[in-house]
């Protein structure tokens, strides 16, 4: 008789002659779900030749049985129900498309853990939020829980860092991980518009839900970074660690700035290994022009990865779209197929560390200040006093004016508030705050500071 471990690691033989056959049982059938459907069947000789086992899918499930996918489900059995699908005995690895870190997707991952099926899946909400106990139900079962689709997409980042990487350390991970706020941030850039603007056009295109919220204010990335974090440092996931701050109160002449100080704003996920512990943030960052993941415009995705003996690795690709995420699934798929089962989190669940949280407070690194000031002599010194007080350099400042304004009253008295723009060396984000509030309490701001942080190379 089998052990579990031959079974898991062999998937079945199916055939009289012995030849090994995967049956996949798709649950949910969507922009992702059905790209799948047609690339298992489209790549099926070469997925059999690789992996030496037949992949074949068996079994589908959807909401609604009567929709036209373009896709012919003639040959699979139908499930109303995707737990009974994920129970099903003629499925050996079911793949979850639903999403949703709650209700079916959940019900269904649960269920063919518990009855130990190999489980691939797209669905960072799901990981983010359950990862751990998801992860100790599969490790528990010595069975695969595969995600590399949850992470940008189309990238193979997941493999990237566990596969490829296996021999450096890595002290930072960051990139692009949403397309939504990165096609609103490059039009913005591009075309000099406001962000409700892009935010309409992203709309109108399908890049973006009617929510918009999850996506714009920095929690799908969060998501994602939250996974990156465990993989990458072998710590638990610990999504309610990251600090997010989204992208709808940069403006245009935020962009603008960044161009004249030799930057771009990029909505980052960053987590980076500190004295104090691991940083996991999101939020508008200033990226110097020359670098590799400031090229990276419109919806695509880029991670970049900073590893001891490589250097920095920088990944480029869609992170999004039916066929470029179905990518993603399939290699899971293929690795499963191929009887590999690896630890979830590249490591044992018992040997992921707790994580050790560092405020934000405690950030430490360049800034990107802008206040809109009241326009009379000493303001500018009077800042630079606030900042000195609290052991912060800076690094440039830019007073604007306009030509005209300046032409007509030369001394400022119609006292129509201007931008100052600072840049800082390093500092900590405490320090900055505190700079700021006594710069307010001084009586100099017309309006409430914007402050992005600079990551540097
Ligand atoms: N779309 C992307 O580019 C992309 C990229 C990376 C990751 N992902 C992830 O991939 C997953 C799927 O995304 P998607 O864009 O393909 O979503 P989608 O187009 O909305 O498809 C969701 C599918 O799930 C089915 N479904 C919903 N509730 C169900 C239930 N209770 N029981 C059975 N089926 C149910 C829907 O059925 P009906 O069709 O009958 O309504 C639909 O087929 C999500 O976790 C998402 O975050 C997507």
């Amino acid at each position: 008789m089998m052990s579990l471990i031959d079974r898991i690691l062999s998937p079945r033989s199916s055939s009289r002659d012995g030849a090994r056959t995967l049956r996949v049982g798709i649950a949910g059938l969507g922009t992702v779900g059905a790209a799948v459907v047609r690339m298992i069947e489209r790549r099926s000789a070469a997925l059999a030749a690789a992996t030496g086992c037949t992949v074949r899918v068996t079994a589908v499930s959807a909401r609604d049985a009567k929709r036209d996918r373009g896709i012919d489900l003639s040959g699979f059995t139908w499930f109303d129900d995707p737990v009974a699908l994920a129970r099903s005995e003629e499925v050996d690895c079911v793949v979850e498309l639903v999403g949703g870190s709650e209700g079916a997707a959940k019900e269904i991952v649960e269920a063919a853990l518990a009855v130990g099926k190999h489980v691939v899946t797209a669905n960072k909400a799901l990981l983010a939020h359950h990862g751990n106990a998801l992860a100790k139900m599969a490790e528990a079962r010595g069975v695969s829980l595969a995600y590399e689709a949850s992470v940008a997409g189309g990238i193979p980042v997941i493999k990237a860092i566990r596969e490829g990487l296996a021999g450096n350390a890595v002290s930072r991970v960051y990139g692009i991980m949403n397309g939504t706020c990165n096609y609103i941030l490059s039009r913005m850039e591009a075309e000099g518009l406001t962000f409700e603007a892009c935010l309409k056009d992203a709309q109108a295109l399908g890049y973006a839900e009617a929510d918009p919220t999850f996506d714009v204010e920095g929690f799908d990335t969060a998501h994602k970074l939250a996974i990156l974090t465990s993989l990458v440092f072998g710590v638990e996931i610990d999504v309610e660690g990251v600090s997010v701050e989204g992208i709808s109160a940069i403006q245009p002449l935020d962009l603008t700035m960044a161009d004249e100080l030799g930057y771009r704003i990029k909505l980052l996920g960053v987590a980076q290994a500190t004295e104090a512990g691991i940083e996991q943030r999101v939020h508008p960052t200033m990226v110097p022009k020359a670098t590799a993941i400031a090229q990276v415009m419109g919806v695509t995705n880029a991670v970049t990865i900073d590893a001891d003996a490589v250097g920095e690795l920088t990944l480029i690709g869609p992170g999004a779209g039916g066929d470029a995420t179905a990518s993603a699934v399939v290699a899971d798929i293929a690795d499963v197929a191929a009887g590999l089962v690896r630890p979830t989190f590249g490591k044992p669940v018992a040997r992921l560390a707790a994580p050790r949280r560092v405020e934000m407070q405690r950030h430490e690194g360049g800034y990107y200040v802008r206040l809109t000031v009241h326009d009379r002599t000493g303001v500018a010194a009077g800042v630079a006093t606030r900042m000195a007080e609290r052991e912060i350099s800076i690094e440039s400042i830019v007073q604007r004016r306009s030509a005209k304004a300046a032409s007509i009253d030369p001394h400022g008295l119609s006292r129509q508030p201007v931008p100052l723009v600072l840049i800082t060396y390093a500092a900590t984000e405490g320090n900055i705050r505190a700079a700021l509030d006594a710069i307010a309490a001084d009586g100099l701001l017309a309006e409430a500071p914007q402050l992005i942080r600079i990551e540097r190379e």
